[in-house]
């Protein structure tokens, strides 16, 4: 396991990179340094002119939130930081609208220096109040995907896409490239990141791990079940210990073919819906 140092040096090169302003090749650096290269330098490039990370913090078993609902400070201090990294390197960072109604996220960057990314919900039956802070809160561009043609403020931009039992992920992603969004981030939750894992569109998928055990409330990833473990999806890893937390970074291919990775993609889907 490699641990990261990024101080405030190495991340001034990456945002730099980033913006195509710098290489991540020259330069004297410590161990932990070279580690946050290694890690966040991925992100600085796109593949097919598009790079999707997703990410999740969850705990050590496996948890997101309590029963209860509670899902404030389940990463710790570093895995935070982390993620506002993640988010300042993004062009767009998109959530689900149960998150959206849940937490009331602002998914600004305010543990790393960088520009906050457009916000995007996705909510097809626009159940998401206009007054909702994310979308009021003018510090970004807001940007809402439903398939219904519920009125929104005149500040925030509405791509209306077709539905079937989901919003094709892939339409998703054309769509945002359409608006200049190339470098985008999937912040959850489960169900919203497992439409793009399965749907082979995500370049990497990172999952954070705190140490605490929650033992019971709702489970990050929420992909379809494979029959036997041979079956399971097992991406190329590297681990980083971010500190409080640690993060497994798996690498996935641009577009591999769904019928491979998950073969009982169609029949279990129903089992998605939570
Ligand atoms: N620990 C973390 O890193 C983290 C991050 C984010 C959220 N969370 C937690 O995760 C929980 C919520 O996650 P969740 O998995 O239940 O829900 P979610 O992913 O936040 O939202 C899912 C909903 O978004 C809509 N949606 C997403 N993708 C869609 C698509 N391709 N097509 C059509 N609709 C789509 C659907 O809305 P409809 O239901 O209206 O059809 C779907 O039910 C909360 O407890 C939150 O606190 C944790």
């Amino acid at each position: 396991m490699e641990l990261i140092d990024v101080t405030p040096r190495v991340w001034a090169r990456i945002l730099a990179a980033r913006n195509d302003e710098a290489c991540l090749c020259c330069g004297d650096w410590s161990s932990g340094e070279r580690a946050a290269l290694t890690l966040y330098g991925g992100m600085t490039r796109t593949v097919s002119g598009q790079s999707v990370v997703a990410q999740i913090g969850q705990s050590l078993d496996g948890r997101v939130a309590t029963e209860s609902g509670d899902a404030q400070d389940i990463s710790g201090k570093d895995g935070l930081a982390h993620l506002h990294r993640l988010r300042a390197l993004a062009d767009a960072v998109v959530i689900g609208v149960k998150t959206a109604l849940h937490d009331n996220p602002r998914l600004t960057v305010r543990l790393a220096k960088g520009r906050n990314p457009a916000r995007v919900v996705i909510d097809p039956t626009g159940r998401l109040p206009n007054d909702a802070g994310l979308l009021r809160d003018e510090s970004a561009r807001r940007i809402v995907i439903q398939a219904v043609d519920k009125p929104r403020p005149d500040d925030v931009e509405v791509i209306r896409l077709p539905r079937g039992e989901w919003i094709s992920p892939a339409q998703i992603l054309a769509a945002l490239r359409g608006l200049g969004l190339n470098h985008v981030l999937i912040e959850g939750g489960g169900i919203t990141i497992a439409q793009f894992l399965e749907a082979g569109l995500l370049t990497r998928l990172h999952v954070a791990v705190a140490p605490l055990l929650i033992g019971a409330g709702p489970t990050g990833l929420k992909t379809s079940p494979v029959p036997c473990l041979a079956e399971a999806l097992r991406p190329k890893t590297e681990v980083y210990g971010l500190g409080s937390d640690v993060l497994f970074d798996c690498a996935l291919a641009p577009e591999p073919p769904a019928q491979v990775l998950w073969p009982h993609r169609v029949r279990e889907r129903p089992a998605l819906r939570h």
